[in-house]
């Protein structure tokens, strides 16, 4: 791990594992990049009746992010199940606490993507990904999604969306990933990425 290399933040909440998965191939079109390195974050469950009970350190998988990954990301993937067709409530309650960020302009300018599983196909996917990007815009950063040169775009019987990454989970969460969202959400992070790239004046 080269530390000098600009970070693209990937950071999703998963109660299941699928949007985690989403996550994982995200950074890995990111790191397929030269030069470009891929951070996972997650975000601590909510409560209905307390604020943080949760370990300060997940017992699995990413850690929790903290403000200054904000600061040090040259982009983001942003990913969330489905819930009632828009972000799960510990993804937006995260968000909710970043008006400093937000004041002072720390992502504005850099690019983002967002990501998403539903239990079913026509279950809110694309409502979900664009209520995403709301924030995202609010926050002035530059939000991309695929382009209809993707095939798959044009052939998926699964998730996948020009809106952003997505994964049909199944109403038991156990579909596996098919091959044409794997695709879709790898070229989504190689594109995050060549866009970072770009920005950041890179050869
Ligand atoms: C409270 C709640 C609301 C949900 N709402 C939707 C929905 O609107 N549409 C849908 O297709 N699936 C919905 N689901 C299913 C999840 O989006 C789906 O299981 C997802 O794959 C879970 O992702 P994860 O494995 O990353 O936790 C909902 C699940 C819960 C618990």
């Amino acid at each position: 791990m080269n530390t000098t290399n600009p970070i693209i933040l990937v950071l999703y909440y998963s109660r299941h594992g699928k949007t985690r998965r989403l996550a994982e191939l995200i950074a890995q079109g990111i790191e397929s990049v030269p030069g470009m390195e891929a951070r996972l974050r997650t975000v601590p469950a909510v409560s209905t009746v307390a604020e943080a009970t949760e370990p300060d350190i997940p017992s699995a998988g990413a850690p929790y992010v903290e403000l200054a990954d904000l600061a040090e990301c040259a982009g983001l993937a942003l990913g969330s199940p489905t819930r009632f067709g828009n972000m799960a409530a510990a993804l937006k309650y995260f968000l909710d606490g970043t008006s400093a960020q937000w004041l002072s302009g720390t992502l504005s300018g850099k690019p983002a993507a967002v990501f998403t599983s539903t239990g079913s196909l026509h279950g809110g996917q694309e409502a979900t990904l664009l209520s995403m990007m709301i924030p995202l815009l609010h926050h002035g950063m530059m939000v991309m999604g695929l382009p209809y040169t993707q095939p798959e775009l044009m052939t998926t019987e699964s998730g996948g969306s020009p809106y952003g990454a997505t994964h049909w989970a199944g109403v038991d969460n156990k579909r596996p990933i098919t091959e044409d969202e794997k695709r879709l959400a790898i070229a989504l992070g190689r594109r995050l990425a060549e866009a970072s790239r770009t920005l950041q004046g890179m050869a």
